[in-house]
């Protein structure tokens, strides 16, 4: 099948937008817009994400052993752009911290997981890594999507 076909189906899946976060050998944190992320298991806690083998960020998840989901809310497209941006420094202007477990996490998402990774997989271009859930938290507010290529938001209620 031509990809742009297959990219055409495949957009017709609504997602949320997350930003995976993670840090290199020396601590410096890294990220990425990603929107191929699933919860998995409950017992034990898993979830997973697929990382592009070209990302900068790549190597960290195996040399840190651990990532952050950050669950964008709908004011955050500005942030998604920017963490789907290569080759610019994503945490400058960003407002971010350190967790207590020591995994980046960026301020004012909608919530966030904290996992170690568990197992990387083979996919074709990209890796499958598996991170089991250390710590999370959600807010409650409105999530960003993206659905036929584009960011959307929620109907407003009523
Ligand atoms: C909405 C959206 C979803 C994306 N989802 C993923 C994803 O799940 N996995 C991935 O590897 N890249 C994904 N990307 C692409 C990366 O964000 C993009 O290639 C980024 O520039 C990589 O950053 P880096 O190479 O600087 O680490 C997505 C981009 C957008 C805009």
């Amino acid at each position: 099948m031509d990809p742009r076909e297959i990219r055409h189906v495949l957009g017709h899946f609504a997602t949320g937008v997350t930003i995976v976060t993670t840090k290199d050998k020396a601590g410096v944190p890294t990220g990425i817009t990603a929107n191929a992320f699933s919860s998995l298991s409950l017992n034990p806690p898993l979830v997973l994400v697929c990382i592009d083998k070209k990302a900068n960020c790549y190597e960290c998840f195996e040399d840190s052993g651990v990532f952050a989901v950050n669950l964008l809310g709908e004011h955050q497209e500005q942030l998604a752009n920017r963490f789907a941006t290569k080759g610019i420094e994503k945490f400058q202007d960003t407002a971010w911290h350190m967790s207590a477990n020591g995994i980046p996490l960026l301020d004012q998402t909608i919530g966030y997981i904290e996992c170690s990774v568990t197992q990387g997989y083979e996919g074709g271009d990209h890796t499958i890594y598996l991170g089991e859930i250390i710590h999370a938290e959600a807010a409650g507010d409105r999530p960003l999507l993206f659905y036929k290529g584009k960011y959307q938001r929620l109907p407003e209620e009523g």
